[in-house]
């Protein structure tokens, strides 16, 4: 099927829809053709122009999200195969560190690119939703310790720590009088956080 738009001004501004295009049978790699090989976080994975050009004689492509990680490699994740069982196990066994919303039915995926990016077979636009949360690393990514762990995916300098973590919380949050939900804290210290011999 070829079906050609002259987009002028009102089609500058439709937004990019994957329900529409996943419709019409494109795999995810047949636009997003620098993914599979990506090792690195500043890669721009969004499709060229001239993809869609089979279709559309114009298009307009955003600049590609921004992310809080400085190392990532697509390259490596994929040569693992299909990562969502993981993810799947890990919620269903109570392993996974954040609320997982509503991921848990998208990771019966046999898509290896939709285990992290999920939802999009129902998404008319992009929203952060369709990139992994810092769980689904966890889920591998098993040792955490403050600050030195984060390391290994975020900025060593990067402002990782909560805003509640005011110079005086160390004393603070053992007064009680926080009423801390210690679930919140599992992210980013563990769930068997023993934190300089205190606990
Ligand atoms: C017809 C081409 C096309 C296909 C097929 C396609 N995408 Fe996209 N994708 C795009 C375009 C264009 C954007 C940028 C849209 C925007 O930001 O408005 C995008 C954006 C994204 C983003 C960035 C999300 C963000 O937060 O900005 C991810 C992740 C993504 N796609 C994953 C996938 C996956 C996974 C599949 C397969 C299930 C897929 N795409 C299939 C064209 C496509
Ligand atoms: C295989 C053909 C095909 C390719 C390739 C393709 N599109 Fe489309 N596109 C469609 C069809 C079909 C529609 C839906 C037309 C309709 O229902 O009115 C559409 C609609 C759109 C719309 C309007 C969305 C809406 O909500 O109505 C945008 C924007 C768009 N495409 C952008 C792109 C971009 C950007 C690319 C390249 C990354 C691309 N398309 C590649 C077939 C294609
Ligand atoms: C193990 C998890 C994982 C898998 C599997 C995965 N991605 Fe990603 N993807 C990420 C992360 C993390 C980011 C954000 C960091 C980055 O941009 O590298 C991202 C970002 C993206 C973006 C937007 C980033 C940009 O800078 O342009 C696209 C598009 C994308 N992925 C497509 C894909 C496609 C296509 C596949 C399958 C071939 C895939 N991903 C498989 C984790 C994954
Ligand atoms: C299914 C398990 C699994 C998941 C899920 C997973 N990883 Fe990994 N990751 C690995 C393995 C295995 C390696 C290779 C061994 C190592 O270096 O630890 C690795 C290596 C890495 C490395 C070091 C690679 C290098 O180039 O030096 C980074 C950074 C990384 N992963 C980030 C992430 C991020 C970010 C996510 C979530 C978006 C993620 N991983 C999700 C299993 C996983
Ligand atoms: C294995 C990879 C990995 C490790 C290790 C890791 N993170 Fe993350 N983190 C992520 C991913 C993926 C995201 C989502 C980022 C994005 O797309 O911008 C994230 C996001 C965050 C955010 C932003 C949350 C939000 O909702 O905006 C903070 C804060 C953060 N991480 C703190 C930490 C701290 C503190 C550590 C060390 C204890 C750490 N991270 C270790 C992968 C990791
Ligand atoms: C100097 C000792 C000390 C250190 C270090 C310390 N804590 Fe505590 N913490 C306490 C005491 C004392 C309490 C109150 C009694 C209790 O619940 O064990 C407490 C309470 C807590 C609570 C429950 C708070 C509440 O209001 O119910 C959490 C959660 C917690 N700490 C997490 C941590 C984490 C995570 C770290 C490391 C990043 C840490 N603590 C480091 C002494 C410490
Ligand atoms: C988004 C990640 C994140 C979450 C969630 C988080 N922390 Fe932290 N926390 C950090 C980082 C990063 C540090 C700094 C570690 C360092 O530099 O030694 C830290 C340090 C601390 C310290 C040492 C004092 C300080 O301010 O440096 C305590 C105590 C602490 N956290 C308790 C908690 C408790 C209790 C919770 C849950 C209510 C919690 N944290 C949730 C990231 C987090």
């Amino acid at each position: 099927m070829l079906v050609v738009f002259a987009w002028g001004a009102a089609w500058g501004a439709a937004p990019f829809s994957h329900r529409i295009h996943l419709q019409q049978n494109l795999e995810c790699v047949q636009c997003h053709t620098a993914a599979a090989r990506s090792t690195k976080v500043e890669d721009n994975l969004l499709p060229d122009r001239q993809v869609c050009r089979g279709c559309h004689e114009e298009a307009a492509i955003p600049a590609p999200p921004s992310t809080r990680l400085s190392k990532f490699s697509h390259s490596l994740h994929l040569r693992m195969g299909n990562v969502a069982p993981f993810l799947a196990s890990a919620i269903d066994h109570q392993d996974y560190l954040q609320p997982p919303g509503d991921i848990r039915p998208h990771l019966n995926t046999r898509n290896p690119c939709q285990a992290c990016h999920r939802g999009l077979e129902e998404s008319d636009q992009v929203t952060r939703a369709a990139l992994p949360q810092m769980a689904d690393c966890l889920v591998c990514h098993t040792q955490i310790e403050a600050p030195f762990s984060c390391e290994d995916c975020h900025a060593k300098d990067a402002p990782l720590k909560p805003a509640n973590h005011v110079p005086r919380f160390m004393n603070d949050h053992s007064t009680g009088k926080l009423n801390l939900d210690k679930t919140t804290c599992a992210l980013c210290h563990g769930r068997a956080f023993t934190c300089m011999g205190c606990h």
